[in-house]
């Protein structure tokens, strides 16, 4: 499974990289706006300063929500880096747009997923990522994992290769289940990412080891 971190903040994108973990970003428009990214000119910089941050794939969203205006947009972003992903919501004009891109071989990836039907149109449009929101669909209170898994057996029931890309990830329980479920790439908040890290036996562990160690390190000099 494929990690990639879900913000536009370059000093997470710098952490998670750092970590050596890290296939890719995904961002949003509410994410850019987090930031204080505004203005066309400086989103498309912003972008680039990301792409220019990770060899993976980087999503950048199209705002236009007619097909000739996410073809535009969507170009637009294609030509600023090779590992630009165009994020195309899940929308009548969305996937007419995802099935062009796919013609002319610019990798997308098909965002706001909520349901199975969903993720079937996106499939068949030729999208490379599609990203149900398992946050959201929780927040719900719906089984966001369960879609997951429907989308995995639907997918590997019909032999389509676009990827299952988990989104809205809160927890880091959302990535252990995700991956469980069979997700080919997970996007998450460095926190989520970071919690995967913690257990207090590893500490309790690690502080023990340690002490274990400068007690019988003392003796030893003592002995000298
Ligand atoms: O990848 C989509 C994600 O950014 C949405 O997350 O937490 O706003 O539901 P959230």
């Amino acid at each position: 499974m494929k990690f990639f971190i879900d913000t536009a903040n370059l000093d997470q994108i710098k952490e998670a990289k750092d970590l050596g973990i890290l296939d890719g970003v995904t961002t949003n428009p509410s994410l850019m706006a987090k930031e204080g990214i505004t203005g066309t000119n400086n989103i498309l910089k912003h972008y680039k300063s990301i792409c220019d941050l990770v060899d993976g794939p980087v999503s950048a969203e199209v705002i236009s929500t007619d097909f000739k205006g996410m073809i535009d947009e969507g170009r637009r972003l294609a030509d600023l880096a090779e590992n630009i992903v165009v994020k195309v919501p899940m929308i009548k004009d969305g996937v007419k747009a995802l099935s062009w891109f796919h013609a002319n071989e610019i990798s997308t990836n098909c965002t706001l997923i909520f349901s199975a039907g969903q993720a079937i149109l996106a499939a068949k449009a030729g999208a490379t990522f599609l990203s149900p929101f398992i946050g959201r669909i929780d927040d719900m209170s719906w089984d966001g994992i369960d879609l997951i898994k429907q989308i995995v057996e639907i997918y590997g029931i019909q032999g389509w290769d676009t990827q299952i890309l988990a989104a809205s990830i809160r927890t880091p329980l959302h990535i252990v289940q995700a991956a469980q479920a069979g997700a080919d790439v997970v996007t998450c908040p460095l926190s989520a990412i970071l919690g995967l890290l913690k257990h207090p036996l590893t500490d309790l562990g690690l502080q023990q080891f340690l002490d274990d160690h400068a007690k019988a390190n003392a003796n030893h000099i003592i002995k000298k």
